[in-house]
């Protein structure tokens, strides 16, 4: 599946491919673990739309790839993580807003408005994918259930983010963003 069906000219699609431990991330706010593409990034960031593969992700894992320049975190969700996100109320929230283009409208930011639906069936709010920009000067977040709130952590000024993404305490004013994202089978989410 190497090549482009759905879009024209020289852009191609990638796969990317995850590896067990992507999302192990052991040091500072710049180190971010990049699947590694197999290409030059000018190229990679002229793509208007790569697909992840993520058959070998498990619950409670997730990686990193890198999208238009950006980081992107796909994280797979544990039943714990999702339970405890689903009780958060919206109106103890910084940033009221979903910020999730993937949906109508502009939606509160409750979980499962957060969450990217499976290729087939319910939302269980297994799949959280986002920009992994904090929202406040633009450092990458330590994730893997870092910070306060059981999410993601920016070492840079201190905003902790929630399993959902969204901004719970810091300078942060907006939730994690999210791409515009899709499932185009059961293992293969498409960005862009
Ligand atoms: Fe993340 Fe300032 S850039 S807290």
């Amino acid at each position: 599946m190497s090549h482009a069906e759905d879009h024209q000219g020289t852009r191609r699609d990638f796969l990317y491919y995850a590896t067990a431990g992507a999302g192990a991330v052991t040091a500072g706010a710049a180190i971010w673990p990049l699947v590694d593409q197999m290409n030059p990034s000018a190229d990679v960031e002229a793509l208007s739309t790569i697909r992840v593969d993520v058959s070998t992700l498990d619950p409670g894992s997730q990686l990193t790839v890198k999208y238009l320049g950006k980081p992107v975190f796909v994280r797979r969700r544990t039943p714990e993580e999702i339970e405890a996100e689903r009780e958060v109320e919206v109106d103890d929230l910084i940033d009221p807003e979903a910020r999730n283009p993937n949906a109508e409208g502009d939606l509160p930011a409750t979980d499962l408005n957060r969450t990217l639906p499976p290729f087939e069936g319910e939302n269980t709010g297994e799949w959280l994918v986002q920009i992994g920009v904090c929202t406040h000067l633009g450092c990458v977040p330590i994730g893997d259930g870092a910070g306060d709130y059981k999410g993601w952590f920016c070492p840079c000024h201190g905003s902790h983010y929630d399993g959902a993404g969204r901004i719970r305490k810091g300078p942060a004013p907006e939730n994690l963003h999210i791409p515009v994202a899709e499932f185009v089978d059961e293992n293969t989410i498409k960005l862009g």
